[in-house]
């Protein structure tokens, strides 16, 4: 079996794609995506040029949270095939030179999971310690008031043994007691297993939740986080040449140095989502969402540009499986689709890090929509309608806001042709297709010369052959600007220049005159500029890269 082949840094030059895979392609007809799908695919992803897969849960599970609860690490939940079609996808992808990066969930199991179904039911039993139990307040509740994110108390009774145990996502996902040495163990041993079967990595889920102290009330980001990682490193990481991204909500720019930092020996890259969250309400959060400000996004990822300049690194991306699609947050959907979601392609992958495209974002998928709460299936869009109904909020209201916002808008089958299916499956699609992208396929796309994927190819080969990309040093421009993003990138006698109207009307502004270039256009999303000078119009959503040699 081929592997693939695993050069310190490999990661560095190469651009990510995700698979979620109930959405990707199904390839036996039950409505579900699975592995075989994913591996009828792998020459459209090759073909794009992508660097390495991040495959989002395919692991055993009772689907509380879409595979984000695993009862089994060492297992494939069987619609989506077998520990067999498994071998066969990190072999084929191998054969197209992409890695494999599999979804790391330790933060919690399933609580069908056997570590947990035994540690439930005595308080003597030899795994009690993996989970974390407190006894009820006096009244008998809860031992404090913490929430859950998906809603709902953060402790669940485990009438067994009359404790509480600890469950920060569903109830069905307890949290794993990482202060516990045999549990760590067992969580290397599984990771130490996967990277021996020629997975080229790992994208660990919430992992700023691992060094947490319940008791003090600090969850993210805490005391021990860091230790962990040290551990996990040692024990599992070192001397592989692997890849690891940390998914951290909680991450200030602040902390990307001490997860990243070249001799920190913990994480190669970090998710991090303040340029998410700077788009929610302060108080409501994500179910009434604010405005889309293209200068507060470009402020938050200057920051971590600025951040990571010296030492480390982190990942670019602006659409995930539990985020709305990229083209409808950040771009016009409706008037400038193709020419919006380049703009901001370019606007993106021009920084300093490693891309990650979301499955779909490179034909430009639009949102789904959901108009009665039946259609969704997201457990936390679910239990927050629930919550949000007793709370006396309109029907109507949560709706829109599960329709901008939610985690089922990003989660529609990708829509390969614009045929029965969308190409997606022979049979009927686990949830509803999405109208408005009946016409936006990749089919389509690929058939277009100046398509959505014809110019992501080209912005991953610029990336695997310009250093200049890589290693180049950032500097911003005009940062007063309303809409426009001005920066560049320098490496020696080198300069690539970035500039991009990120809003739907002209934007006009003065080239600082240290910005000024003339050069060899890159890449643009109107038409080719091979100066800027003086004062400069931008049509909507124009956004072009010159290259200039000193
Ligand atoms: C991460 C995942 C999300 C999941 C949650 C709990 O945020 O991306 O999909 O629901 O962790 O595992």
């Amino acid at each position: 079996m081929s592997r693939f082949a695993l050069a310190p840094g490999w990661w560095r030059r190469r651009t990510g794609y995700q698979v979620w895979p109930r959405s990707f392609c199904d390839f036996d007809g039950d409505g579900i995506g699975d592995l075989p799908g994913i591996v009828s695919k792998l020459d459209h992803l090759a073909d794009l040029g992508v660097g390495f897969i991040w495959l989002s849960p395919v692991y055993d599970s009772p689907m509380a949270d879409m595979g984000y609860d695993i009862s089994d690490y060492r297992a494939i939940w069987p619609p989506f095939g077998t520990m067999a079609d498994m071998d066969r996808l990190i072999g084929e992808a191998a054969v197209r030179d992409m890695g494999v990066v599999m979804d790391l969930v330790v933060n919690h199991t399933s609580d069908r999971h056997p570590w947990f179904l035994e540690a439930r039911t005595d308080r003597t039993a030899p795994r009690r310690d993996w989970y974390v139990w407190r006894d009820p307040a006096p009244d008998g509740g809860p031992p404090d008031d913490r929430q859950s994110y998906f809603g709902g108390p953060g402790w669940r009774l485990a009438p067994e043994t009359g404790q509480y145990y600890l469950a920060l996502f569903t109830p069905a996902q307890p949290d794993l007691n990482w202060e516990c040495a045999a549990m760590r163990a067992a969580v290397w041993d599984m990771m130490r297993w996967w990277l021996d079967r020629g997975v080229a990595g790992f994208r660990m889920d919430v992992i700023d939740h691992i060094g947490k102290d319940v008791d003090a009330g600090l969850i993210e980001n805490g005391p021990r986080l860091h230790d962990h990682l040290r551990e996990m490193h040692r024990e599992v990481l070192a001397g592989r040449n692997v890849l690891t991204v940390g998914e951290a909500w909680s991450a200030e720019p602040a902390d990307a140095v001490p997860y990243t930092g070249r001799d920190r020996g913990e994480l190669d890259m970090l998710f991090q989502f303040r340029h998410v969250t700077e788009g929610w309400d302060p108080v409501q959060g994500k179910w009434r969402p604010r405005p889309h400000d293209p200068a507060a996004l470009r402020r938050v990822l200057y920051s971590w540009q600025r951040a990571t300049a010296e030492d480390g690194w982190t990942a670019l991306f602006l659409g995930n499986h539990d985020l709305p699609r990229m083209v409808s947050r950040y771009g016009d959907p409706v008037a400038h689709r193709v020419r919006s979601a380049k703009a901001l392609t370019l606007a993106l992958h021009g920084l300093r890090g490693t891309p990650f495209v979301y499955q779909g974002d490179e034909f430009g998928m639009v949102n789904g929509r959901f108009d009665r709460i039946e259609e969704f299936r997201d457990v936390e869009t679910l239990t927050h309608h629930r919550l949000a109904m007793e709370a006396g909020m309109a029907e109507a209201e949560f709706i829109a806001g599960a329709n901008t916002n939610g985690r089922d808008t990003g989660r529609t089958p990708v829509q390969w042709t614009d045929g029965p299916g969308a190409g997606f499956t022979n049979g009927t699609p686990w949830i509803g297709l999405t109208p408005a992208n009946a016409h936006i396929s990749a089919e389509a796309d690929a058939a277009d010369a100046n398509g959505l994927i014809a110019f992501h190819r080209r912005l991953i080969v610029l990336r695997r052959d310009m250093a200049i990309l890589t290693d180049g040093r950032f500097a911003a421009h005009a940062e007063d600007h309303t809409s426009v993003w001005i920066y560049e990138r320098r490496l020696g006698g080198e300069r690539l220049l970035i500039a991009a109207n990120l809003t739907g009307t002209e934007a006009q502004l003065d080239m600082p005159p240290d910005a000024t270039i003339a050069g060899r256009p890159l890449l643009w999303t109107v038409a080719p500029r091979d100066r800027l000078e003086g004062t400069v119009t931008l049509a909507p959503w124009e956004a072009v890269a010159i290259h200039a040699l000193d």
